[in-house]
């Protein structure tokens, strides 16, 4: 997610457990070929076999409609070390619709065919390309044709978030969609959006009949999320933080400090001061904030400072146990 699943995100994430890959936001090709620097400043992890520090392999998102610039860019990514390439026809941000990108190729199948064709004639075949697909502009049953182009240019596999650009977010997203599309191609399809709970996964698995899932925000606003669903999936998932991960069913708020302060760990190394560490975190407590009811995170935007920050949630913390536990002279 742009702005948001940045490298340090991206190790916290992964080792919260559950996640097979993460793909990174995206890189804007306009026409010309990045130099090396821009490859690793965006992905870092190209410099140790593409995968974050817990062994999760991460995938490049590349978005653009140039063919050729977009194919040159996935050659210099792949000699820099990207395993994987994903390409993006979902964003619907008007700045890059504007320019021709993301979601607005879901108007145009035979350039969006072709963009994913030049992509993967430019790539050795062991090298995935994948397509991140919307359900259309404006029309969902769009996404037949585009998914069908998609897979015509050579796809490994598409991923599609069940809602038009014209939806944006609102709920729901129309996953029933994407078990049409499933049934009629012969690679696989990865359902998105508004996978929040284990139930919306199983609602999902049973509206859209995929074995594949992407979660988004749902990975931020409750970490123990993938980890669930991978149990649920038969795969035996692992984390490797030392603390519980906030689980689904027990969000609390002590669970969540440890896992805030590994994050402030992590990202301490690329923190410009501590600026970057704060507005992070309160841009993840803010995602969290769409489904679960943190009074804690009023609190925590007033801080300035990531020891601030801390000092707010330890305060909190200490207040929702006060709370919780009965007082001697209350036992007696
Ligand atoms: C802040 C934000 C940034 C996003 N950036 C990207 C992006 O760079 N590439 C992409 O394919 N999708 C991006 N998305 C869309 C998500 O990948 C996902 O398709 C969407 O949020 C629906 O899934 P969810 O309900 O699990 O979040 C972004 C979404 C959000 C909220």
């Amino acid at each position: 997610m742009e702005g948001v699943t940045d490298a340090p995100m991206r190790q916290v994430i992964s080792e919260c457990g559950g996640l097979s890959f993460c793909v990174s936001e995206f890189l804007r090709v306009c026409g010309d070929l990045f130099p090396a620097k821009v490859f690793y400043r965006h992905v870092p992890e190209f410099a140790h076999n593409c995968r974050t520090p817990a062994g999760v392999p991460v995938q490049l998102q590349l978005l653009g409609s140039n063919e050729e610039a977009m194919a040159l860019n996935a050659q210099r990514a792949v000699e820099l070390g990207a395993g994987a390439i994903d390409l993006n026809f979902g964003c619907p941000a008007p700045q890059v619709n504007r320019n021709d990108g993301g979601a607005s190729l879901l108007r145009y199948p035979d350039r969006l065919r072709g963009i994913v064709a030049a992509v993967r004639k430019a790539l050795p075949p062991e090298i995935p390309v994948s397509a991140k697909l919307r359900l259309g502009w404006e029309t969902p049953e769009d996404i037949f044709r585009n998914a069908e182009e998609a897979a015509i240019g050579g796809a490994t596999w598409i991923t599609i978030h069940a809602r038009t650009k014209k939806q944006g977010y609102t709920p729901p997203a129309y996953w029933n969609y994407i078990g049409e599309v499933k049934k009629q191609l012969n690679i696989p399809v990865i359902a998105n959006g508004d996978i929040w709970t284990l139930d919306d996964f199983r609602r999902c698995r049973d509206e859209s009949q995929c074995d594949h899932f992407m979660i988004g925000r749902s990975a931020l606003a409750t970490p123990g999320l993938a980890f669930a669903i991978a149990r649920e999936l038969g795969i035996n998932a692992k984390t490797t933080t030392p603390f519980q991960i906030p689980s689904p069913s027990e969000n609390y708020l002590d669970r969540w400090i440890p896992l805030l302060q590994r994050f402030a760990e992590v990202s301490a190394p690329v923190s410009q001061g501590n600026l970057y560490t704060t507005s992070r975190i309160k841009q993840w407590a803010k995602m969290s904030f769409l489904r679960n009811q943190f009074p804690w995170f009023d609190q925590i935007k007033l801080a300035k400072t990531t020891e601030e920050l801390f000092t707010i949630l330890d305060q909190q913390a200490k207040n929702i146990h006060d709370k919780s536990t009965p007082s001697q002279e209350t036992l007696h």
